[in-house]
């Protein structure tokens, strides 16, 4: 068995952090989305991986590499296009060749992993085998009908859902997927999507598998859905410390501190993360945090937050609920008049008091 993993699309719910960086490659507790996916692949014994990368190519490949970390082998498929879904599928024929494949979705986190998912498809074989999971906006999803425990009818986003089930990002399916991803046609919105493919599977009388999950599940396409899996994830952690703690700083609850990171005066209260070479100074530092690498934050207070690597934000009394890009500052305004002094990306929201 192979895996396919997609890591092209724009990721426009996310801007601007996607102007710059892929969506899949946001740290989540410090660690990018999709090194999840790749985990919980490799942990259900696949090894021979292939990764559906689009205009963000080099910097997935950067992070990635041939997969080594993972003690899997890495094969990248580029997408030229973000032609949906099914199209991706398309395009990655030769690597699949005749073998049966889980498709994940680079930005879908699933906690509970997909060990069991894989050995239930190889256990029954059936045609595909599809992921669902009870929403409250199934209209944001892919969203499946079903009647006496078989799937009827699959619709992409629908504005009037025929119930709460939405397609999970994970699938599994045979060879029999080509044929489906090459006889349908694209949707409104100029996509080959991969649910009008499973349709075509289910109205040819292909066996279409659905396992509904009642476990954790994050498709972390916007800031919210972002924040939640990073609250969902710290909670998980055990405490670790390797950095430097000074004695007028307190730790409390879970809290991780990377090597070469320096708290100094400053309370830092779990679940949190403070990533390698990054100082806190005078600062606290709440709940529900994750602080990437070489960041400072000096007489500041953050909670509910994920800040990206080498930001620096000085005297600021408190954020909350935020994530803040690469190289970002954030600074108390000295000089006169007061005001705002903002240099704010495209597609960015500021809140202010
Ligand atoms: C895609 C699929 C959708 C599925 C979702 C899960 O949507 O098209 O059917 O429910 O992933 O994450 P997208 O996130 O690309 O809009």
């Amino acid at each position: 068995m192979k895996a396919l993993i997609l890591s092209g699309g724009k990721g426009t719910r996310l801007r601007p952090i996607t102007h710059t960086s892929a969506k899949q490659l946001v740290p989540v507790a410090n660690k990018p989305i999709l090194f999840y996916g790749i985990e919980a692949i490799k942990a259900a014994g696949i090894t021979d991986i292939g990764i559906v990368v689009g205009e963000t190519k080099e910097e997935i490949k950067a992070a990635v590499g041939d997969g080594s970390k993972w003690k899997a082998k890495i094969t990248y498929i580029e997408q030229e296009e973000p032609l949906g879904l099914a199209h991706a599928v398309k395009i990655s024929q030769d690597f699949i060749g005749k073998d049966c494949f889980v498709m994940f979705l680079g930005d879908n986190l699933i906690k509970d992993g997909i060990t069991s998912l894989v050995k239930e498809f190889q256990k029954n074989s059936p045609n595909a085998q599809i992921l669902l999971a009870h929403v409250p906006h199934p209209e944001q999803f892919g969203v499946a009908e079903l009647k006496n425990d078989k799937v009827v009818k699959l619709v992409e986003k629908p504005k009037e859902p025929k119930s709460d089930l939405a397609l999970v990002g994970v699938y599994m399916f045979d060879k029999n997927i080509f044929t489906a991803v090459n006889n349908i046609k694209p949707s409104w919105r100029n996509e080959l999507e991969i649910t009008d493919a499973i349709q075509y599977l289910i109205d040819h009388d292909f066996n279409v598998h659905p396992h509904i999950i009642n476990g954790w599940w994050k498709d972390t396409g916007k800031l919210d859905d972002i924040l939640e899996a990073n609250r969902i994830i710290l909670e998980t952690m055990q405490t670790k410390v390797e950095g430097k703690i000074d004695n007028k700083s307190k730790l409390e609850g879970k809290v991780v501190i990377e090597k070469g990171a320096e708290i100094i005066n400053s309370v830092i209260r779990g679940p949190v993360i403070i990533g390698k070479e990054s100082k806190i100074v005078n600062s606290y530092i709440g709940p529900f945090t994750s602080v990437y690498f070489g960041v400072t934050i000096e007489n500041s207070e953050i909670e509910h937050s994920i800040i990206l690597e080498n930001s620096k934000i000085t005297d600021i009394k408190r954020i909350e609920d935020s994530l803040v890009g690469q190289n970002a500052e954030i600074l108390k305004s000295k000089s006169k008049p007061l005001a705002y002094r903002i240099m704010v990306g495209d597609s960015s929201r500021v809140e202010v008091l």
